[in-house]
């Protein structure tokens, strides 16, 4: 497995392998509900133009995409370069000329403050001060413009219920993804500190919303994803030198995973997420 490097050495905890990018499209499928629901909240409408940060395959930036229509546009920037290719074929394939990619670090970005809008998804958490990276791209934003971050809240699975019955291997899947994430220096509490972020960054007090999908059933997508998440983890796993689950067994988890729920007809919390939202300050008004 490759690790997607940029040129300054950063890298993506877990990386941009095929699986990486499969497990991210069925991820758009899983969050795309909360995501549009945070979108219409935030007062994101037809006509606006949109900066995705650390768009990944762009799955936000398609969401987004819909909100805005033809008369408004979108931007997505990640440092991935794969990412980014499939982000801009995906486009391509669709003939859309409003949706627009770019390789940047966060905050290396510039551009003139006219963007409509800021959002992001699953990418603070992974930065060592999301505060000031969340300042950066205000930078961007027309006064009043909106912002909006959706963050994973991944301890509450690990302080709270994460099983109906309790199933002893999403357990166990659990308690590692969380240790390999915390391990590589992202955020388990993201999205619980999101309010305070927001405030770090110098921005007004956002209006916030926690939501969880619950899984279960022969067809959910979430075993495929829990297995293509736990495999795209082992390289960062074995770097920490964690043990825990292999290769062999990644291959057979969706398989086990959904046996154990089936057998107790039981359902799984899928991970958490926050939504937080506000408007800039609009421009004090000049003296005539
Ligand atoms: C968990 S993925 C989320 C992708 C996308 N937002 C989504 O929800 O599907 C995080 C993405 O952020 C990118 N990323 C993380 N930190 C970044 C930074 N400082 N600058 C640019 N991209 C970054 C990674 O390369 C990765 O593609």
């Amino acid at each position: 497995m490759t690790s997607d490097a940029t040129q300054d050495g950063a890298h993506y905890l877990l990386g941009h392998t095929d699986h990486e990018l499969r497990r991210l499209d069925i991820q758009g499928d899983l969050y795309r509900d909360a995501t549009l629901r945070a979108f219409r909240d935030a007062g994101i409408e037809p006509g606006m133009r949109v900066l995705d940060i650390g768009c990944g395959t762009g799955d936000v930036s398609r969401a987004v995409a819909t909100v805005v229509g033809e008369a408004g546009s979108v931007l997505g920037i990640d440092r991935g370069e794969r990412a980014v290719e499939a982000a801009r074929e995906w486009a391509r394939d669709q003939g859309l000329n409003n949706v627009d990619f770019a390789v940047s670090e966060i905050d290396e970005f510039h551009s003139p403050a006219n963007f409509d809008a800021v959002v992001g998804r699953f990418i603070l958490m992974h930065q060592p001060d999301p505060a000031q990276v969340l300042a950066s791209v205000v930078r961007s934003l027309r006064a009043g413009g909106v912002v909006c971050m959706i963050e994973s809240y991944m301890d509450a699975l690990l302080s709270g219920p994460h099983s109906f019955p309790a199933s002893p291997l999403y357990d166990e899947i659990v308690r590692w993804k969380s240790a390999v994430v915390a391990g590589a220096g992202s955020d388990l509490h993201a999205g619980g500190r999101l309010k305070q972020l927001f405030g770090a960054a110098g921005l007004p007090q956002p209006r916030a919303r926690l939501e969880a999908r619950l899984e279960g059933g022969a067809d959910s997508p979430y075993y495929e994803y829990i297995a293509h998440s736990v495999r795209s983890m082992l390289p960062e796993a074995e770097r920490q030198g964690l043990g825990g689950f292999t290769n062999a067994d990644a291959d057979t988890l969706e398989r086990r995973l959904r046996d154990e729920v089936l057998a107790s007809r039981g359902m799984l919390v899928a991970w958490p997420v926050v939504a937080a939202f506000c408007r800039t300050e609009t421009a004090p008004a000049t003296a005539p």
